[in-house]
């Protein structure tokens, strides 16, 4: 199955006059020309440490989709447990960095638009693993993106996700959200099965994030 990006095609090659190189750092959603110029402070390196908790303690299993998965440390982390796990993204570089690494299971990089996913995906995913996506999309893109997860998941599905509650920035990405706002756009769709604050965090993420676990509504 292949994910469709709803990007628009330029008619110019990127920095020619009519179709000027995005610059990085005025237009910092340019996801794509953040990956192109190495400019991407969100990549650890390594999965997030909330996640390899759970995995310790919880096992992942089935179909799994992982929006917004950059370089795909978090989707290795998760196959690596016996998954088939789809990342997914925008920026073809990003996928180009996360193919590079060596296989950990089953698992496979799609370049797409979480906002147009194809018919096919509906209801095909046990779960959905959130990491620092929601936080990147804009905020009046919040619901769009609750219905979108919600589509992708089977009926009892689940998702599971690493909030930024407060990203101490004035102007996001990352945008912040508090529990209240995210209990206000989940609770049509998903039950809460657990909260949590995390016991490791990356550095300078200490206490600045939340933990959910939550079942798709039937
Ligand atoms: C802050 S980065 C985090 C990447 C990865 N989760 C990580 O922690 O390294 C946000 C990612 O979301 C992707 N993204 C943003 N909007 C998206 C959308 N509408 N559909 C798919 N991916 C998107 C970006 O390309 C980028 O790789």
């Amino acid at each position: 199955m292949n994910a469709n990006t709803s990007s628009a095609s330029p008619s110019e090659p990127p920095g020619s006059a009519n179709n000027p190189a995005p610059d990085p750092v005025a237009d910092p959603v340019n996801w794509e020309a953040r990956y192109v110029a190495g400019d991407t402070p969100w990549d650890k390196g390594c999965a997030a440490p909330p996640l390899t908790d759970f995995l310790a303690r919880h096992p992942i299993s089935g179909r799994v989709l992982v929006p917004g998965c950059g370089p795909g440390h978090d989707v290795r982390a998760i196959s690596s447990k016996g998954a088939e796990v789809t990342g997914l993204d925008l920026s073809e570089t990003a996928l180009r960095f996360a193919r590079d690494f060596p296989t950990a299971g089953s698992e496979i990089y799609e370049q797409g638009d979480l906002f147009a996913l194809p018919k096919e995906w509906e209801g095909q995913f046990d779960w959905v693993f959130e990491h620092t996506c929601f936080c990147a999309i804009p905020p009046e893109r919040r619901a769009d993106y609750v219905s979108a997860v919600s589509r992708v998941l089977k009926p009892g599905g689940h998702y599971l996700a690493i909030f930024f509650l407060d990203p101490g920035v004035e102007q996001g990405p990352p945008h912040g959200a508090n529990r209240e706002e995210i209990e206000h756009l989940f609770k049509g769709s998903f039950e809460l099965i657990e909260e949590w604050l995390p016991s490791s965090a990356f550095e300078g993420r200490e206490g600045q994030e939340i933990c959910q676990l939550r079942r798709r509504r039937p």
